[in-house]
C-alpha cells in the first residue's frame, strides 16, 4: 500500500523468510558458516538455536537455495509435534521416497537404499529439521539412528537441527547424551545490535529501490532497536507499521514522534491481547502448602506485607510477550496454591504437615 507512495518495487518488510532479502549480520554469517562447515564434514548434526524471529529459517533457506542439487540432495522438514512413529515417514517423504504401506523396518530399508544410491552417485544427503523443539525425545532418537547409516567409514546423512531456545535445554538433558555425541557444532543465533539493526533496515529498503525516500530521523533507529530488541521479525513488523503511518500522513520523513506513536499503538494492541492476570490477593494464598524452603517462604511473606496489587497489575499490562507468557505460568502456579474454602476440602485430605 505504501510501496507506491515511496516508489518501492516491493514490500520491504514482509514477514516471510525470502532469501533474496538476506542480510549477513555477524550472527547470521556465523550461523551460516557453521552450517557450511557441517556440509563440508558431511556427517553428524549441526544445531542452530535462536529466539522466534531471529532468522533461523532465513539462514536455512538462503543456504538451501545456494546448494548445487547435483552435489547435495536436501530434505527440509518443518516439524510440528512429531511422534517417533511418524518421523521416519516424514524424513522419507521429504526425500521424495514412496513409503505408503511400509512398516518401520521397511522404511529404514528404503531410506538406507536411497542414501546408499546417492552416495554411489557422488551426492551427499542433507536433512534439515526446522522447529526441532517440537520433536519428542523418541523422535530425536530415531533421527540419531539414521545418522548411523554408513558406507565403509563414511556417514550417509548429514543433519541440521534448528530450533527455539528451549531446544538447547532439551539437548542438555541426560536423555540426549547419545545425540549430543553426534553434534559436531552448535550455535545460538542472538539478536542484532543497534548498529546492525540500522544496517538491516537500510539493507531491506535498498533491496526494494529505496532512494532516501522516506528519510529517517537518526534517533528512530535507536527507538526501533530498543523496542524490538534486535529481533528481525519484530523489526519488520514495526517498520511496516511505521512506513504505513508515515505514508498515510503523506510525509517523507520518519520522525521520532512517528516511532513513539506506532510503538505505543503496538503496545496497546499487545496489552489487549494479553490474558488478564487472574486477580489474586497474596494474603489468600496458603503459602505454607508450597513445598519450598524457609527462606523463600519468608521472602513471600514479606511480599504480602507491601504488595500494591493494582499498581503492579497496571505495570504488567503492556510488557513484552515473553514476560506475559512467564506471568501466565506464574499465575497458574499461584492458583494451584490458592487457599480453598476449608469446607470444600475432603475431610480426609491430608496436608503434608500431617505426616510430620
Ligand atoms: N538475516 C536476515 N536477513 C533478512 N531478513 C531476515 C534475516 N533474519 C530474519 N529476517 C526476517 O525476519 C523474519 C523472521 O525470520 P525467520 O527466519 O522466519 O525467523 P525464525 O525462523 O528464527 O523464527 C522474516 O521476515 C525474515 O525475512
Ligand atoms: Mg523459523
Amino acid at each position: 500500500m505504501y510501496e507506491s507512495f515511496f516508489g518501492f518495487t516491493a514490500k520491504p518488510f514482509q514477514l516471510n523468510a525470502d532469501p533474496s532479502f538476506f542480510f549477513g549480520s555477524r550472527g547470521h554469517k556465523r550461523a551460516m558458516a557453521y552450517l557450511e562447515y557441517g556440509l563440508h564434514q558431511s556427517e553428524g548434526f549441526i544445531v542452530i538455536t535462536g529466539e522466534v524471529g531471529a532468522g533461523k529459517t532465513m539462514i536455512v533457506r538462503s543456504l538451501l537455495e545456494r546448494l548445487n542439487p547435483n552435489r547435495v540432495v536436501a530434505a527440509n522438514l518443518v516439524s510440528t509435534q512429531v511422534e517417533s512413529a511418524d518421523v521416519l515417514r516424514l524424513v522419507a517423504t521429504a526425500f521424495g521416497i514412496q513409503c505408503r504401506g511400509l512398516d518401520k523396518a521397511g522404511l529404514l530399508l528404503e531410506l538406507e537404499t536411497f542414501l546408499t544410491q546417492l552416495a554411489a552417485e557422488g551426492k551427499r544427503a542433507l536433512l534439515v529439521v526446522d522447529e526441532a523443539q517440537n520433536l519428542s525425545v523418541a523422535a530425536l532418537e530415531e533421527l540419531r539412528m539414521l545418522s548411523n547409516f554408513q558406507i565403509k567409514d563414511h556417514a550417509l546423512l548429514q543433519s541440521f537441527l534448528v530450533g527455539q531456545p528451549e531446544f538447547r535445554q532439551m539437548m542438555r538433558s541426560g536423555q540426549m547424551q547419545q545425540l549430543r555425541q553426534r553434534v559436531i557444532a552448535s550455535y545460538h543465533l542472538g539478536p542484532l545490535d543497534a548498529g546492525e539493526t540500522k544496517s538491516y533496515i537500510g539493507h531491506r529498503l535498498k533491496r526494494v529501490g529505496w532512494n532516501r525516500n522516506p528519510q529517517f530521523e537518526s534517533a528512530v533507529f535507536n527507538q526501533i532497536h530498543a523496542y524490538t530488541e534486535g529481533i528481525p521479525r519484530r523489526i519488520n513488523a514495526l517498520c511496516d507499521r511505521l512506513l504505513l503511518a508515515v505514508s498515510l500522513a503523506e510525509r517523507r520523513v520518519v520522525m521520532v514522534q512517528d516511532a513513539t506513536d506506532v510503538i505505543a499503538e503496538l503496545q496497546e494492541e499487545f496489552a489487549t491481547n494479553t490474558p488478564t492476570p487472574v486477580a489474586i490477593n497474596i494474603n489468600d494464598l496458603a503459602l505454607d502448602r508450597l513445598q519450598v524452603g524457609g527462606e523463600l517462604l519468608a521472602e513471600a511473606a514479606k511480599l504480602s506485607g507491601n504488595l500494591e496489587t493494582r499498581r503492579l497489575e497496571s505495570r504488567i499490562v503492556g510488557v513484552e510477550q515473553s514476560i506475559g507468557a512467564t506471568l501466565n505460568v506464574l499465575t497458574q502456579l499461584l492458583q494451584a496454591v490458592q487457599r480453598q474454602p476449608q469446607a470444600s476440602l475432603p475431610a480426609s485430605q491430608p496436608f503434608p504437615e500431617d505426616h510430620k
